[in-house]
């Protein structure tokens, strides 16, 4: 495995492999490699000759108070793991590659960002779609993996290449899970024992929500109300937002169409870790 830090660098490998006939495909990640981010990497290998893998903790897509110094590091673990998920190159530019001096150039998509993680995390999908189109301009790849865990951050690229005319190809990998429903995150790393003894209860919440879909129910405030009751007999988790929300304008539902996505997101009590997650009723994303 080739570990790539100049955007040049980076950019001559993947037209070296192009003028070969080779297939790219690009996993962007921050790091903190876990399960989740391998099932990505697996999922591009089946796409594509070469899998790129980057690895940049992005300071644009954190908002002043949010984790960016805190964020785990691990790079050395993180190119074992790739390397052994048969990863052929990790990217990993450095700040000033990405940000220099003078940096001023932003990408914000609209209206489809306000809602849900937007709401909270004002600029964060600013940050997102900035950074993942300088990856796509440097890497230039022919697929780029992303997973439904972040559905917004799906939706968000999505629109943009299609707006801003990028010919990559934007493939969706299904949410990797712990044995008791938590989704994967880099995150739950900063969970207490009390709170990651409950973090289970938001996939259940989110299951017991589709349920009353696939029985047939379409009020989305019943359906909401489910879900909110299951989360509020929790002693360490406190709600952010439930949403049911159209997948193509993000914007809240009364009535629950198909595809639409059901998103939660949840504050622990102890540690006051964010954490993230959806399911979609009637289709995917
Ligand atoms: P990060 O949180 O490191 O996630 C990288 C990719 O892994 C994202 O596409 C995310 O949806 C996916 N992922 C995370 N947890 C997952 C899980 N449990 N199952 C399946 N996929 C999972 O998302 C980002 O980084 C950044 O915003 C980034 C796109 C790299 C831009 O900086």
């Amino acid at each position: 495995m080739e570990i790539i830090i100049s955007p040049e660098r980076m950019y001559e490998f993947s037209e070296q492999c192009r003028s070969r006939g080779q297939r790219v495909a690009l996993v962007p990640t921050m790091g903190a490699l876990h399960r989740g981010h391998i099932s990505l990497l697996d999922i591009a290998r089946r796409q594509a000759d070469v899998t790129v893998m980057s690895i940049f903790v992005n300071p644009t897509q954190f908002g002043p108070r949010e984790d960016f110094n805190e964020y785990p590091r691990p790079f050395e673990e993180d190119c074992r793991k790739a390397e052994m998920a048969l990863c052929d190159v990790v990217f990993a530019p450095t700040r000033e590659m990405m940000y220099p001096d003078n940096y001023n150039t932003f990408v914000s998509v609209e209206n489809i960002t306000e809602r849900l993680c937007g709401a909270s995390r004002p600029g964060h999908f600013r940050g997102v779609a900035t950074v993942v189109l300088k990856f796509f301009n440097i890497v230039n790849p022919h697929v780029a993996l992303f997973g439904q865990k972040d559905a917004q951050q799906v939706l968000v690229i999505k629109r943009m290449v299609e707006d801003l005319n990028h010919p990559v190809k934007i493939a969706v990998a299904p949410i990797i899970r712990e044995n008791d429903g938590l989704a994967m995150s880099s995150r739950n790393a900063y969970l207490t024992k009390e709170e990651r003894a409950e973090a289970g209860t938001i996939k259940r919440s989110l299951d017991q929500g589709l349920k009353c879909y696939e029985k047939g129910e379409r009020n989305a405030a019943v359906i909401k109300n489910e879900i909110t009751s299951i989360l509020s007999r929790t002693d360490f988790l406190s709600m952010e937002y439930i949403e049911i929300v159209d997948t193509r304008t993000v914007r809240p539902v009364d009535t629950v169409p198909s595809p639409a996505l059901i998103a939660v997101a949840c504050r622990t009590t102890q540690s006051k870790t964010r954490l993230i997650d959806n399911v979609i009723a009637g289709g995917s994303i």
